[in-house]
């Protein structure tokens, strides 16, 4: 078809599509990302009638998203002569409203095309209210506390014109060396594919179009989290099996969720980089998917193909990412400046452009840009009464009591408290990583919620300085008050510029001198009550046993003072289960529940350990298991794991059959008692395993959780509902099956909690 004939047929379908709109669907005034019921999707001719008035350069344009640092306040002059030619697509991190307004109204009113702009940012856990970092948020195994926190961000960050927001991120994590552990939910597939859904869906909203909703950003695709030796932005080796059965799950549930947009990540997976890899980009996420939103690259990861050796230059880099279609540039001008010459060489074509813009214009309509590209920058709403009161609900379920000899906690107010501890009054560490427009004045820290709270009596001494402070020069003073209290509370961690990007650590312990300072405190013989903040977990191997309780509070966010209070005098009973398996020692990283049982699994009753060893021992005496001499074979504390004030007993766990047959549903029950005597909630979980395959299974799988809330003495009946396909995994044959066999079931408090197990055998 020549370009008249062309040009006259779309025009020509434009019209008849219109007519038919009308027709069908008068009183739909929003698109949404939910298809019309209509076999014409209504934006689908808006955007080819958008499509074909658009120059080349301005179709390259669109692909481009510029920006400055999120550290740079003035607007770099020669952008907005680019807007106005037609030449930009998307800006990162303006967030002077005027700017914003201005390069809006350029784009809208004076570029050829009048196509809006979308701004983005990294609103991750927050905007100016912040949430508990991703990976604490994960711990609450409560996904609607998860989507009311999303929600509230893009109900925040959309007063500064924010429509797309770059989260959530979704990479497997299972080594906690890896700084940006702390933005992800974690270990595990199904948890991270339920926090997804909720993320999405609260920043989203019920309606992408409404000017309170923010389009949702899948990152990064894929293998990030498998960064090798947990070092940032190395190389990812996962085969095949590992990729679907693992790290892509959670992205097939953010297509399945909506998420407007996917982002690639910056490691090479299996040697080809994320940014140009057309299995994932093309065969997997378009084909096999069917994703109609946009991909953005993340920052200069085009252009650093260069650097892994996999482009001679940025010409080849933007080459093989846009054949990839790959279809955005964040930042760097790869595209730009090599696309139109790339066209004309015929290494591309304008045709295969026009898909890429066609994703881009997508998500723009759907957002309603087209319609209302401004934004209402009423900013009476940001850190509202009800957002604040969210983020410490969201502090308190995330919070997990690790530890609690004696019941030393929770403490009451007859007690003389000592506060200590180089995280008890640290409002920007509490805050944790990515938090570009919290602000600590509005934070809360735990001894400002103690000193409010005059019913309580409090000494306060840090100690430490911050978490890295290795002088003990304040160490008497934190001693002698320790000395004349009954109870000590001792806040430590990371501060939250030691987690996130390129933020990995070889060791994982208390950094500074904090270690040493509950030596000394211990020496005191007061009860040491050990809350830590910090975006991974710690390892404990040298303090456990001279602390009496523990609570991972992770990087709490803007109330983390209040809600911490609140579990440490028992006002609330803490509830946060971990969402990643927590290690005793670095050297057993990578450790997560859901490994493979190998054809030697550890005997625990024939395990020695290595002090036990008789000297000269025979080489096989020990019996040729998996574990380490040293270490032993147990985590810390195992996934899924975290005490309550109250405790629970688990009865009556039934399956409905035990020979389903293929695509049948089962359900399983279980009935909860909370023996108690304060109200606590408590995640059920059931976990299954696979007996046998054609491709090994791991030990143990969560398929489903449920938080429910208990009186004390009261119990629920919980019920599970699952599929035969939802045991299924992908196999040799490059396909989703469930095989026929036997497997095994069990529900209860944590992935190594074995008390109630049933079975089926499929046929
Ligand atoms: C990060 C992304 C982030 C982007 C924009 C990159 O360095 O990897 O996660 O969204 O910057 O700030």
């Amino acid at each position: 078809m020549g370009t008249f004939s062309r040009k006259f047929y779309d025009r020509h379908w434009v019209m008849f599509a219109i007519i038919i709109l009308v027709v069908s669907c008068k009183s739909k005034t929003n698109d949404t990302v939910k298809r019309s019921d209509t076999n014409i999707d209504p934006i689908e001719a808006k955007i080819d009638s958008v499509l074909s008035k658009m120059t080349l350069e301005e179709k390259i344009g669109q692909t481009a998203q510029r920006g400055k640092s999120s550290r740079v306040k003035e607007l770099p002059k020669d952008l907005k002569d680019a807007v106005r030619k037609g030449q930009i697509g998307s800006f990162l991190n303006i967030m002077n409203k005027e700017d914003a307004k201005e390069l809006q109204r350029i784009a809208v009113e004076e570029s050829p095309s009048k196509i809006p702009l979308i701004f983005a940012r990294d609103v991750i856990h927050g905007f100016k209210t912040i949430f508990p970092v991703p990976l604490g948020q994960a711990a609450s195994f409560n996904p609607s506390i998860v989507q009311e926190g999303s929600r509230i961000a893009a109900i925040e960050a959309s007063t500064y014109g924010i429509r797309w927001t770059f989260a959530p991120m979704l990479d497997i994590s299972r080594d906690p060396r890896w700084g940006r552990i702390a933005e992800s939910a974690g270990e595990d597939p199904y948890l991270t594919s339920e926090m997804a859904k909720a993320y999405i869906n609260g920043f989203q909203g019920e309606d992408l179009a409404s000017p309170t909703s923010m389009a949702a950003c899948a990152k990064h695709f894929i293998g990030y989290g498998a960064a090798e030796g947990g070092r940032d932005y190395n190389t990812a080796n996962i085969n095949d099996n590992l990729l679907h059965n693992v790290y892509l799950k959670p992205f097939k549930a953010a297509v399945d969720a909506g998420s407007a947009t996917f982002m690639t990540s910056f490691n090479d997976l299996n040697g080809i980089p994320a940014s140009a890899n057309s299995y994932v980009l093309k065969d997997i996420l378009r084909e096999k998917w069917g994703f109609d939103g946009f991909v953005v690259s993340d920052w200069n990861s085009i252009k650093e193909m260069v650097n892994h050796g996999f482009a001679k230059n940025e010409k080849q880099a933007a080459e093989k990412a846009i054949n990839a279609m790959l279809d955005m540039e964040m930042t760097s001008t790869a595209y730009q400046d090599h696309l139109k010459e790339l066209i004309t060489e015929g290494k591309f074509s304008e045709k295969e452009l026009d898909v890429i813009v066609k994703n881009i214009l997508r998500v723009k309509f759907r957002l309603g840009l087209f319609d209302n590209p401004y934004f209402d920058p009423d900013d009476t709403v940001l850190y509202a009464k009800k957002h604040l009161a969210s983020a410490q609900r969201a502090a308190e379920e995330s919070t997990v009591l690790l530890k609690n000899k004696n019941e030393v906690l929770p403490i009451n107010a007859k007690q003389k408290i000592a506060i200590i501890g180089p995280l008890a009054d640290a409002p920007h560490e509490q805050l944790g990583t990515w938090t570009f427009d919290g602000e600590k004045e509005h934070t809360i820290t735990p001894l400002k919620a103690f000193e409010n709270d005059k019913q309580y009596s409090v000494k306060y001494e840090s100690g430490l300085s911050y978490s890295r402070d290795k002088s003990t020069e304040n160490f008497q003073k934190a001693i002698s008050i320790a000395k004349s209290s009954d109870v000590i509370l001792f806040f430590a961690g990371e501060e939250a510029i030691l987690s996130g990007e390129a933020h990995s650590r070889a060791k994982i312990n208390l950094p500074g001198a904090q270690e040493k300072l509950i030596n000394e405190l211990h020496k005191t013989g007061k009860p040491i009550v050990l809350i830590l903040m910090a975006g991974r977990p710690i390892t404990l191997e040298n303090i456990k046993d001279k602390v009496d309780a523990i609570l991972m509070a992770w990087h709490p966010g803007t109330m983390g003072g209040p809600a911490l209070k609140n579990i440490i005098t028992g006002v609330v009973s803490p509830s946060g289960k971990l969402p990643i398996t927590w290690p005793k020692e670095v050297g057993q990283i990578p450790i997560h529940y859901n490994h493979k049982n190998t054809g030697r699994p550890v005997i625990p009753e024939e395990f020695v350990q290595m002090d036990s060893i008789p000297i000269g021992a025979w080489q096989s005496s020990l019996g040729n298991t998996s574990h380490y001499l040293d270490a032993g074979f147990l985590p810390e504390y195992s996934f899924g794991y975290g005490l309550s004030y109250s405790n629970f007993t688990y009865s009556n766990a039934i399956i409905s059959t035990e020979t389903p047959k293929m695509g049948d549903t089962i359900t399983v029950k279980v009935t909860v008692k909370n023996e108690g005597d304060q109200k606590s909630k408590e995640t059920v979980q059931l976990y299954f395993r696979d007996m046998f395959a054609s491709i090994t299974r791991p030990v143990k799988e969560l398929l489903r959780f449920e938080k429910i809330a208990l009186d004390p003495g009261e119990s629920k009946e919980v019920s599970f509902i699952f599929s035969t396909d939802d045991v299924a995994f992908y196999g040799p044959d490059k396909k989703w099956i469930t095989e026929p066999g036997d497997f095994k079931l069990w529900v209860g408090e944590h992935a190594t909690d074995e008390s109630n197990e049933l079975k089926f055998t499929l046929e």
